[in-house]
């Protein structure tokens, strides 16, 4: 099969910058750094190219997705928090109509109330939950899957 050369955004909201640190019996010792280095060497076997970023702010991230209309052709998004309180980024998301997968390190259905419902599951191709940082990498494997056999109908 003939390969398009993928070009994925990736973007990490709140708070997962301090992954490492932060209430590691739910998220685990691997920091950002880490998983962004998993996802590079994952990409590379991919034969892809990833672009990373990490923002504590709705509107940054807002202006990063609408940033990746005619640039990038995958998105791969862990909301943090903004996954339950974000229609702006659901917005977003729609608005540029860039293939998207949701991750998150936790099972969010198998938490509190408030985070089984996502704003941003309806515009997302699917969701990728509970797998810790292994989460990201499988999102990026179902990204790529779905843009390579999508390409060439
Ligand atoms: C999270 C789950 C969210 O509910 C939470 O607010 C986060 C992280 C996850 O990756 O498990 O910040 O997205």
């Amino acid at each position: 099969m003939k390969e398009i050369q993928s070009q994925i955004l990736v973007l990490h909201g709140p708070n997962l910058n301090m992954l490492g640190k932060r209430e590691p019996n739910i998220y685990g010792l691997k920091t950002l750094d880490d998983i962004n280095a998993s996802l590079n060497s994952e990409a590379e076997r991919l034969s892809v190219t990833v672009s990373i970023e990490q923002s504590n702010h709705e509107g940054i991230l807002v202006d990063l997705i609408q940033g990746a209309f005619d640039v990038f052709n995958g998105l791969l998004i862990n909301p943090g928090a903004y996954t339950h309180t974000s229609v702006a980024i659901r917005d977003a998301i729609a608005a540029v109509a860039i293939p998207t997968v949701e991750v998150h390190l936790s099972n969010i259905h198998q938490r509190e109330p408030f985070r089984h419902h996502s704003y941003i599951a309806p515009v997302a191709i699917g969701q990728i939950s509970g797998f810790g940082a292994e989460s990201y990498r499988l999102g990026l494997q179902a990204l790529v899957n779905h843009l390579r056999s999508h390409a060439y109908p």
